[in-house]
């Protein structure tokens, strides 16, 4: 006779949990080696080979962007793959000295090592289509729109978010600013949201209060038409709209609250961007930003799992999108909280509070008009 036993509740959330950071765990890894493959295409880890560089110094040797030659230190020293020698001078983070140890050399660059394990981030990296753009750009410091990574990642980024703006955003996220929420619930509310991607925030918005409106803006077309089929689906379309336009120059008016959903980070002109919400803000509105939680410092050797994601997103990703427009501000995934205060203030802002919401990846900063 056989017995099944049924997991119990506390079981089967122990092996979600377990499995979902296995999961997440195994995505930071692919991440990195894809930034293995860029160094190794790029001839960095081999241009470190003969000693410590800075990052100008790398940029130099390689031939490569020095801004770019930063990001990637950064991020491989935040996942240990290379060493910091010696800490930034003065807070400048082109002072700052990294290594590559002996025993990632053999593993990176013996070729007859039975220990060499380069060929793996090959492999991993041999779908994604932008690798060669990537080599490109950081040999010229340009960059790749959003919509130049093509229809994979932006369904990935909606349908990575899109739960969390199902599950959070009107309810827990809101309620830390709950005269935010009494003033949504009043009769024509109105709601701006910068960056809107496909439009799930937006949508989440307009189910989470019943006679608000919201428009969705985004630089990006194809994410624009996709967030109109999935506001027309989730049948809220008469009370979202949305516009393919840059958030730098969007209207000033007359909105109750203005939102930017993992998205500053990503737009070349961050100043700009805060200045034009700041002006979308009616009186009395608010501007809320939620973004990365990136740590308050670089770490290397970081024993926060996430913030190795989000340096690895920086390369392969956001850093680059960020850079596609002229006179970019550089930004980067990793968008301290420092940043976004120096980015406030250069935009006129009053004040900026962090605001007490739990969340492994997201920081949520309300600014002062
Ligand atoms: C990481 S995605 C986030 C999208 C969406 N908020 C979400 O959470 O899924 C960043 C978005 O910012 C948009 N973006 C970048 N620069 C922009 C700009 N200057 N104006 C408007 N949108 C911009 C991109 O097209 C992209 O859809």
């Amino acid at each position: 006779m056989t017995t099944t036993v049924e997991p119990t509740t506390e079981d089967l959330e122990t092996q979600v949990g377990a499995f979902a950071e296995r999961v997440m765990m195994a995505t930071i890894g692919s991440f990195e080696l894809a930034t293995v493959e860029l160094g190794m295409r790029l001839g960095l880890y081999a241009a470190m080979a003969d000693g410590p560089v800075t990052p100008p110094e790398l940029a130099t040797r390689t031939g490569i962007d020095a801004r770019y030659a930063r990001e990637w230190l950064e991020q491989q020293a935040t996942s240990g793959f290379v060493k910091v020698d010696a800490e930034a001078v003065r807070g400048d983070a082109d002072t700052r000295i990294f290594s590559l140890p002996d025993a990632h050399k053999v593993c990176l660059l013996d070729p007859d090592s039975l220990a060499c394990v380069a060929p793996l981030a090959t492999f991993a990296v041999a779908g994604p289509p932008v690798v060669s753009e990537l080599v490109d750009v950081y040999r010229t410091g340009g960059g790749i729109s959003f919509g130049g990574y093509g229809a994979d990642i932006r369904h990935a980024q909606a349908a990575a978010n899109r739960p969390q703006f199902a599950n959070l955003l009107a309810t827990e996220w809101l309620s830390a600013m709950p005269d935010v929420v009494a003033r949504l619930r009043e009769p024509g509310a109105q709601v701006a949201d910068v960056g809107c991607g496909c439009g799930w925030s937006s949508i989440a918005l307009a189910r989470g209060f019943d006679s608000v409106t919201v428009d969705g803006f985004d630089l990006d077309e194809p994410s624009i038409a996709e967030a109109r089929t999935n506001a027309q689906d989730a049948g809220v379309a008469e009370r979202v709209r949305f516009e393919t336009r840059d958030a730098a120059g969007a209207a000033p008016g007359r909105y109750d609250l203005v939102c930017c959903f993992e998205a500053l980070h990503d737009m070349a002109h961050p100043v700009e961007v805060l200045a034009a919400m700041r002006a979308m803000a009616a009186p009395g509105g608010t501007v809320f930003v939620v973004d990365e939680r990136a740590a308050d410092a670089l770490t290397a050797n970081d024993p926060d799992p996430i913030q190795r994601l989000f340096y690895t997103c920086s390369v392969l990703h956001c850093l680059p999108v960020g850079r596609s427009q002229e006179h970019s501000a550089a930004t980067g995934t990793v968008m301290r909280t420092a940043t976004l205060e120096r980015y406030a203030v250069e935009a006129g802002y009053t004040s900026v509070e962090v605001l007490p919401i739990e969340h492994d990846m997201f920081r949520f900063y309300r600014l002062r008009v």
